[in-house]
């Protein structure tokens, strides 16, 4: 299948995988670029710009397709070494870089005229706007159901979608709450060139996770995430657990007054707790709607097959019967 994306990454099926907090190492995003897809590694979830470039080089050794770094942008009291992960990421010789969070327009010169392809994540038409508006190759339209920030306009990608098309020019990727290949003939449909999966991806073979992440994940079902911080205007949408629970009922307790500092215990430095030792009440973690539709844990050559195979059997057969 040939699209915008597909072209755009030079890769082989529209599929790609979103940078992950503590997931997005080499082998992860190894695996499904090996696979045909583009795989994603994050910036961030190596200590230094040195620890990066020693990830990019190992995911090198593990793939000769490409594959792109996630450089994500979110509020924080002492901000991580941008520049030094940008340098890294141009020196490394890396092709594509997704970007998520803020306005990634500081960054865009440099990443542009080392001819990387930039693919900025949002959750709102007029932010997709923005990102076109400064020269992003391509946007990622993360709808409500999606795991991780969905932002604070709860728009679903049964309209998000379509709205994107209405108004964008460059490429987009729909991203939240997909998982397989009906969905992603329906996304082509809605207009996008190609899908976005972050949770489905994280219960395959590959993915270098603690096994109780992916169990979590097979026994979850579409009720139950949680939104968390909505009230701090940083909302997430995690795996309810005890930790987000208890984090809620501060959330209820406290109105207006909450501050950061009194979810802090819940949510920060928890991932490497979760996803390297598989304590699943350590806090909240980010993980999609889309849990209700993960019934297995694939090698992602097999999860990326069948997504081809079933959006194939979808267009060509189920669709065209239709028309008689
Ligand atoms: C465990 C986990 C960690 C994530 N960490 C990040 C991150 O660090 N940066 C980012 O831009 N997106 C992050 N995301 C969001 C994904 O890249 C992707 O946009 C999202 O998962 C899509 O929704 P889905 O989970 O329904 O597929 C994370 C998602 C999950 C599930």
């Amino acid at each position: 299948m040939k699209t915008e994306i597909t072209e755009l990454f030079g890769i082989e099926h529209p599929i790609m995988q979103g940078g992950m907090h503590f997931v997005g190492f080499a082998e992860m995003a190894a695996a499904v670029s090996n696979a045909g897809g583009l795989g994603i590694i994050t910036a961030l979830t190596q200590r230094s710009p040195e620890a990066l470039a020693a990830e990019i080089e190992r995911c090198k050794a593990m793939t000769s397709k490409p594959f792109g770094v996630n450089l994500t942008f979110l509020p924080s009291v002492t901000p991580p070494d941008y520049p030094g992960y940008v340098r890294v990421i141009i020196e490394s010789g890396v092709k594509v870089v997704e970007t998520a969070g803020n306005n990634p327009q500081k960054w865009l010169p440099a990443l542009k005229e080392a001819g990387i392809r930039v693919i900025h994540k949002c959750t709102s038409v007029r932010h997709a706007l923005k990102a076109e508006a400064i020269g992003c190759d391509a946007v990622s339209v993360d709808g409500f159901e999606c795991g991780g920030h969905p932002g604070e306009d709860d728009v679903p990608n049964f309209i998000l979608l379509p709205r994107a098309a209405e108004e964008l020019r460059v490429p987009f990727v729909a991203s939240g709450g997909m998982a397989t290949g009906a969905q992603l003939a329906a996304a082509l449909a809605l207009g996008a060139a190609g899908v976005n999966m972050g949770t489905r991806f994280i219960a395959t073979q590959e993915a270098p996770v603690h096994d109780n992440v992916k169990q979590a994940i097979l026994a979850a079902t579409e009720l139950d995430t949680r939104l968390i911080m909505r009230p701090l205007r940083n909302t997430e949408r995690v795996l309810n657990n005890s930790a987000v629970e208890r984090l809620l009922k501060k959330e209820q307790a406290l109105g207006e007054k909450l501050t950061f500092a009194d979810v802090a215990e819940e949510v920060a430095g928890v991932y490497p707790r979760i996803m390297v030792d598989g304590d699943m009440e350590a806090g909240g973690w980010s993980c999609g709607m889309v849990v209700g539709l993960i019934h297995d844990v694939p090698t992602c050559k097999n999860l990326i097959d069948s997504i081809m195979a079933e959006a194939e059997e979808v267009i060509r057969s189920r669709l065209t019967r239709l028309l008689g």
